[in-house]
C-alpha cells in the first residue's frame, strides 16, 4: 500500500480495499500497544483543530483522547463560537486553519463542506460526519466486525435497517462494497440509498465480489445476517416534524428478539453508531413516548441489552480507528511500524 501521508479522510470511496484494511490493521495495533501501555508517541508537536457544527459525545471525546494519546494538542471549536460559515467561508476559514494547525477534523452539514474545508487546506482534513457521510464510524464498525466475527470481512453478512439514505446507510452501503461483503440494506422505499450512491456501489462491488441489495422486506434482507445494524430514525440536523412520518414508516423495522430469529442465525449480534433510542431514558426518548406511545424506536432492550449488543466495542473502536487515521495521515505510520 502506499503510504497514506498527507491524504484527506473525507469519505469512503477516496480509498481501497486495501487502504482501509491496512488503516483497520493499524488501529488493532495502536488498540494493543496501548492496551500494553506501551503506545509510541507519534504525533508529538503536533495541533489538531476539531471543527463541530453537530453535537457529539464519540467523536469528539475520540479525536481528543487520541490525539492526547499520541502526544498532539487540541484545539476544540462548538457549533457557536467562532466564525466558520457565519462571518467566514470554508476556503477562508481553511486557508487560516492550515496556518495554525497540522490537521483539521470537520463535523457538520453538507458533505461540500468538509470538501470545500480539504481543497483550500494544506493539512489533512477528516470528515467527522456530514449528512452523506461517516466514515470514521464505517471503519470503527468494519474493524469492530472483523473482531467479533471469526469469517473474513468478504465472508460476512451485514444487514443495515432503518433510515438508509442518510450519513449511516450511505456509509455502510460504499464500505461493504469497498470490503467485499454480502450487504443488504433494509427499509421502506421512501428511505431507500439514493440511486447514485447504491449504483456507485454496486459499480465497486463488481470489482470487489461484494453483493449489494436494496430491498423492502425484513425476511430478504436479514436471512442469514452476521450482523443487524441500525441508526436513529431521525438524524441530527432534521425538522422536528419528521419524527411521526418516521415513527409510521420505520416501526415495523424497529430491531427486537423477532428480528433477530427471522435471521435463522443463532450467532447474530447487532452493531449500532450511537446514540441509539432504546428507551425512554433520554429527554427525546421520553418526549417521543408521551407523544406517540413509542418506547423503544430503532432497537428494543430484548437486543440492545443483550449479550449481542457488540455498539460498545464499536464506540471504543472509534477512538483506536481515529487515531489510525491521524497517525497514518500525519505522520505516515503503518501497522509494521505502529508499536515502535
Ligand atoms: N457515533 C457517533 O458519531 O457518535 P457521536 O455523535 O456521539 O459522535
Ligand atoms: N445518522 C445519525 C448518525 C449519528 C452518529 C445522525 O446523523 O445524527
Amino acid at each position: 500500500m502506499s503510504s497514506l501521508l498527507n491524504r484527506d479522510y473525507l469519505k469512503e470511496s477516496d480509498f481501497t480495499a486495501e487502504e482501509l484494511t491496512a488503516l483497520m490493521d493499524l488501529a488493532g495495533a495502536l488498540k494493543e500497544a496501548k492496551r500494553h501501555k506501551r503506545e509510541p508517541r507519534h504525533l508529538q508537536g503536533r495541533n489538531i483543530v476539531l471543527l463541530f457544527e453537530k453535537d457529539s459525545t464519540r467523536t469528539r471525546c475520540a479525536f481528543e483522547v487520541a490525539a492526547h494519546d499520541q502526544g498532539a494538542q487540541v484545539t476544540y471549536l462548538g457549533p457557536s463560537g467562532s466564525q466558520m460559515g457565519k462571518k467566514e467561508s470554508m476556503p477562508d476559514t481553511a486557508r487560516v486553519l492550515s496556518r495554525f494547525f497540522d490537521g483539521i477534523e470537520y463535523r457538520g452539514f453538507a458533505q461540500s463542506r468538509v470538501e470545500a474545508l480539504a481543497q483550500y487546506a494544506d493539512v489533512p482534513v477528516w470528515n467527522g460526519l456530514t449528512n452523506e457521510w461517516h466514515p470514521t464510524q464505517l471503519l470503527a464498525d468494519m474493524m469492530t466486525m472483523r473482531e467479533c466475527c471469526p469469517k473474513p470481512l468478504s465472508g460476512q453478512t451485514l444487514a443495515y435497517i432503518g433510515d438508509a439514505r442518510y450519513n449511516m446507510g450511505n456509509s455502510l452501503m460504499m464500505g461493504s462494497a469497498i470490503l467485499g461483503l454480502d450487504f443488504r440494506s433494509v427499509a421502506p422505499r421512501s428511505l431507500w440509498t439514493g440511486d447514485d450512491v447504491y449504483e456507485a456501489a454496486a459499480a465497486k462491488a463488481r470489482g470487489t465480489g461484494a453483493r449489494i441489495l436494496r430491498t423492502e422486506s425484513l425476511a430478504e434482507g436479514v436471512k442469514g445476517c452476521d450482523f443487524l445494524y441500525t441508526d436513529v430514525w431521525v438524524s441530527m440536523g432534521e425538522p422536528e416534524h419528521v419524527w411521526k412520518e418516521r415513527i409510521d414508516l420505520l416501526s415495523p423495522y424497529r430491531i427486537n428478539d423477532a428480528v433477530v430469529r427471522l435471521t435463522g442465525n443463532p450467532d447474530c449480534q447487532f452493531l449500532h453508531c450511537l446514540p441509539s433510542f432504546h428507551n425512554r431514558d433520554t429527554s427525546i426518548g421520553e418526549d417521543i413516548y408521551q407523544r406517540y406511545g413509542v418506547e423503544a424506536m430503532e432497537v428494543s432492550d430484548d437486543v440492545f441489552e443483550s449479550p449481542r449488543n457488540r455498539a460498545f466495542d464499536e464506540a471504543e473502536n472509534r477512538m483506536h480507528t481515529i487515531k489510525a487515521i491521524m497517525v497514518a495521515t500525519l505522520a505516515g505510520v503503518d501497522a509494521g511500524i505502529a508499536g515502535n
